[in-house]
């Protein structure tokens, strides 16, 4: 128990214990026995909800998906096995596993009216746009998968969402190069077919890569959750008001798109272009550092992570054994790359603020290096990240403490205001 003074009366407030991290004080009723609110714009104190999915101890590198390091299952797991661990608690058996990648196989492709969709799009829009409204739009077509309140149509919306959001990403990019679509393949792996429907052509299927395609299945592992961050908050915001699951997943694309979050594996890599050679890194660094300037070093900082993000780490290694398959291990923006985290690092603006690489630094350079184009980095991200979404939107569904989301405030506008008509204004 905590006590909280003020003034003469002093208040007591329960401290909550988790399985690891910070415990956490219970203000729940500081409202109603004190009048007052607390004030945490960004967060950065508040625990908005209980969970078991994921945990991040950001002093000590760590990072689990339901107990699991974050190591292990990109080392050994595909996608699916994760989406099935982060969806239901565990990896599934044999059985388990054949039932699940089954049902998604069989949700992939989409309705066809939906394929019309693309053709309202400008072929130049980004492809994150047109993600935020096709996948919003699923809600118009899947009716028998919005009742939230029913256990069997939230299953069902989890696996459309998983199954068709690659053949969504994939047709987003054909149709702003004004490629045919390319239908979903059974025989082929997650990860393998969204490279297939990336890439194929009806005159030349698509042979992947084994080097390629495992990293990717990494990749996507290391995007799948990331706890209550700024998309995934956002799906639970929207899906506390019992908004239907297509849309609430529409609205965590929205806001992984910024270049503050998912958008920054993009801005990496305009960052090493704009900044072109090893000369020239003590001017960007000097620019980071400087706050009249807007420019930060993109791909490094983290809201949790206080020290190197374990997630770069992976990521680092990955680049590594794809640009070596590729031959192009010497590859300048690697280099550049690598040149400037090292300044970075031992830089000491850098080192008081605890800001490592996080897990865009080194993303953009394998994506672009395995021929995926630049917008379509951010929609790779949200591909993996609506397994993590989906799990968070169904564990607050089932949480009998869930209510809808409503911060307070501090207001601070005009007061005793009275209305003059407008010729007296
Ligand atoms: N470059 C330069 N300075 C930085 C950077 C950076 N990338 N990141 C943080 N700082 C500085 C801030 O200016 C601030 O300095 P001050 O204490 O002197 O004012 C201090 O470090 C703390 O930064 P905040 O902005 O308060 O940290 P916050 O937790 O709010 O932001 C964020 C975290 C948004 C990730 C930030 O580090 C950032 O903008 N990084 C670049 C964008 C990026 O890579 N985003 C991807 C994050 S990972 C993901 O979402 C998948």
């Amino acid at each position: 128990m905590a006590q909280l003074i003020i003034g003469d009366k002093t208040y007591e407030l329960p401290i909550l214990e988790g399985k690891c991290g910070p415990n956490v004080l219970d203000i729940r009723k500081l409202y109603e026995q004190t009048g007052l609110f607390t004030y945490d714009p960004g967060f950065t104190s508040t625990a908005s909800c209980d969970s078991k999915i994921t945990f991040i101890d950001g002093e000590l590198s760590v990072l689990m998906y339901r107990g699991y390091p974050i190591q292990e299952l990109a080392e050994n797991c595909s996608f699916l096995e994760v989406a099935y661990l982060l969806l239901n608690g565990e990896l599934p058996n044999l059985d388990q596993k054949k039932e699940f990648d089954t049902h998604i196989v069989h949700h992939s492709l989409v309705h066809e009216q939906l394929i019309h969709f693309y053709q309202g799009f400008r072929r130049d829009a980004h492809p994150m746009a047109i993600m935020v409204g096709v996948v919003g739009a699923l809600s118009a077509f899947y009716h028998d998968s919005v009742d939230i309140y029913d256990h069997k149509q939230r299953e069902l919306a989890s696996y459309r969402l998983i199954a068709k959001m690659p053949n969504i990403a994939a047709m987003a990019y054909t149709y702003s190069i004004g490629r045919p679509m390319v239908y979903p393949r059974n025989d082929l792996s997650y990860v393998e077919n969204f490279l297939s429907m990336m890439f194929s052509l009806p005159s030349e299927p698509y042979k992947a890569n084994k080097v390629l395609v495992d990293a990717l299945e990494k990749i996507m592992i290391l995007h799948a959750d990331h706890e209550q961050n700024a998309s995934t908050s956002t799906v639970r915001l929207a899906g506390s008001s019992g908004a239907n699951p297509f849309a609430c997943i529409s609205s965590g694309i929205t806001a992984l798109w910024g270049p503050a979050h998912g958008g920054a594996n993009e801005e990496v890599l305009k960052m090493l272009h704009m900044i072109g050679s090893k000369d020239r890194i003590p001017e960007f660094i000097a620019r980071a550092k400087d706050k009249n300037d807007s420019f930060r070093l993109m791909g490094f900082g983290h809201r949790v992570y206080k020290n190197y993000d374990p997630r770069a780490a992976i990521m680092r290694q990955i680049c590594y054994e794809v640009l070596t398959e590729l031959g192009i291990e010497d590859d300048p923006l690697l280099q550049l790359a690598i040149e400037l985290e090292q300044i970075a690092l031992d830089d000491p603006y850098f080192v008081e603020r605890k800001l490592y690489p996080n897990v865009d630094f080194y993303s953009g350079i394998v994506l672009r290096a395995m021929g995926i184009p630049v917008t379509m980095f951010t929609v790779l991200f949200a591909v993996a990240r609506t397994v993590g979404w989906v799990a968070h939107w169904r564990e607050m569904i089932s949480d009998p403490k869930q209510r809808i989301g409503r911060p307070r405030q501090l207001y601070l506008g005009n007061t005793s205001k009275h209305f003059t008509s407008l010729y007296d204004r």
